[in-house]
């Protein structure tokens, strides 16, 4: 983990905490805009939206709350494994992420700039897309956590 993968977790833990009670709000808005989007994608989730949310909120509020980039990657291998059974391929990956920056950017409201977007871009590039297909590429390990 280089400095800049670790200045992109810090920075991604403080946009994060700074939802505060926004952070239901912003799951909420992704999944509406992932299915707008992606009508296709609706299929693969359980139909409550309460319990959706629930599993992204916890396991994305403890992801954040880690200090340790290793553990975090550990982490989004094992949820990568968890998908194969949706046949992602790198640019499903690469939708998430873009419905996820774009939605995130409208919640957190004036104080989202140019940089910080480019920042959550970085993120998804050099932690999260890899260490997710590698999950999805992989064969099976223990749960981290
Ligand atoms: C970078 C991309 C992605 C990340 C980081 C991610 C992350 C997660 C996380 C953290 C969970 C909750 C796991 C848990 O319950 O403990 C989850 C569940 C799930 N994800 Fe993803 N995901 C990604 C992309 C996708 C895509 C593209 C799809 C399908 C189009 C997808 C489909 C699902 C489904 C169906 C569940 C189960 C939902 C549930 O049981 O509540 N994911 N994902």
């Amino acid at each position: 983990m280089d400095v800049q993968n670790k200045a992109g977790v810090d920075l991604a833990r403080r946009t994060w905490n700074a939802l505060a009670d926004r952070q239901e709000a912003f799951i909420d808005r992704f999944y509406q805009g992932l299915f707008e989007r992606y009508p296709d994608y609706r299929a693969l989730f359980p139909p409550s939206a309460a319990q959706r949310s629930r599993n992204m909120i916890e396991t994305l509020s403890l992801l954040m709350g880690i200090d340790q980039a290793a553990v975090v990657q550990a982490n989004l291998r094992y949820i990568g494994i968890q998908h194969q059974g949706f046949r992602l391929q790198r640019n499903d990956l690469e939708r998430f992420r873009d419905v996820f920056i774009e939605e995130l950017g409208s919640v957190v409201g004036v104080s989202w700039s140019a940089t910080e977007e480019q920042h959550w871009r970085r993120l998804f590039d050099t932690i999260v897309i890899p260490a997710m297909m590698q999950g999805l590429a992989g064969a099976h390990e223990t749960n981290p956590i």
